[in-house]
């Protein structure tokens, strides 16, 4: 039986290769999207994964639009890091199918409800949508299976400030909520994502393949690849969100610490700084699974074959 999954997202760049990557696993039922600010806006964001999923010939998945702003912090979105459209230089169709009508937290409430201890959310952006479906629908919390977050730094210095990443920067509050909400979580924190690096050549072997899929990661991640070399130095671009999302059907590819963590939203220079007790120094019982180890290339290679077998399905299909 497919591991039945929800992806809430801010489709972006690597978000994009996630909803892709989903799409190519046979270990996946994808049940829903839900989509939330961060990357770009809401709009474009809603645009973006609508465009994604009718490019994979997946029309039929429902997509539910979320919250615009974080909880309390001002928006911030990231036009440097994923390009005013959120999909770097690709340029899809405007999409020909609409969301769903509710809003993105009642979406995730009414999926999680409906089949208790089935449901598996995968939540790869600011966590806005999760934190109000928990505040909304608490009973939500023991029907979810699981909790895959891609987010936080914890040894590994932040990309949005000294100290923090960029999902948990953008709303600590959200983040809070739901690091304390007492679902089954694991973390999945740049510590490991950043060692995750998509390189040209890797795009490359994609190209051989005739198919809109290839072209669509090459335009997008042309303009990903430019601001990790004009910004971090990185020949490539790490890919986040499909390394989350592959956890769900291939835990092997990371090693994972049992932690008590957390998330600073004092309001000082730490903002969204997330943090593990690795000492145990407060006492507290650990709240999340931490990914801190993981095979780099071995995840690549996965994504590369699966991006392959997509492309070759969608080539047929168009
Ligand atoms: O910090 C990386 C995360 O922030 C990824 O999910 C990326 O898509 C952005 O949302
Ligand atoms: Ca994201």
């Amino acid at each position: 039986m497919p591991k039945r999954i929800l992806l809430d997202t801010d489709p972006g760049i690597d978000d994009s290769l996630a909803i892709l990557l989903a799409l190519a696993s046979p270990e996946l039922s994808l049940e829903g999207i839900s989509v939330v600010h961060g990357n770009c806006s809401l709009e474009q964001a809603t645009i973006n994964g609508l465009s994604v999923l009718e490019l994979a010939h997946a029309e039929h998945i429902p997509l539910a639009v979320g919250c615009e702003l974080p909880l309390v912090q001002p928006s911030l979105l990231a036009p440097e890091t994923h390009g005013n459209t959120g999909l770097g230089y690709a340029n899809l169709p405007e999409p020909r199918i609409k969301p769903v009508s509710q809003h993105g937290s009642d979406f995730l409430i009414e999926k999680i409800l409906s089949s208790p201890g089935e449901m598996t959310l995968v939540a790869v952006g600011p966590l806005t949508n999760v934190a109000l479906a928990i505040r909304k629908e608490p009973r939500i919390v023991g029907a979810l299976n699981e909790l895959v977050i891609m987010g936080g730094a914890i040894r590994h210095e932040g990309n949005t400030t000294p100290l923090a990443e960029f999902n948990t920067f953008v709303d600590p509050h959200a983040a809070h909520i739901v690091y304390h909400a007492g679902i089954p979580t694991t973390l999945v924190p740049l510590d490991v994502s950043y060692q995750c690096v998509l390189l040209a050549s890797d795009v490359e072997r994609l190209l051989k393949i005739e198919s809109p899929i290839p072209q669509f990661i090459k335009a997008a991640t042309d303009f990903y690849m430019e601001y990790h070399d004009s910004y971090q130095g990185i020949k490539g671009c790490v890919i986040n969100d499909p390394l989350a999302l592959a956890l769900t059907f291939a835990p092997e590819l990371c090693e994972y610490q049992s932690l008590p963590v957390d998330v600073d939203i004092s309001g000082g220079v730490s903002t969204g700084k997330t943090f593990a007790d690795f000492y145990n120094y407060e006492k507290k019982p650990a709240n999340m699974k931490v990914a801190l180890g993981v095979r780099p290339r071995d995840f690549i290679e996965l994504f590369l074959k699966r991006m392959e077998k997509l492309s070759l399905t969608a080539f047929k299909l168009s």
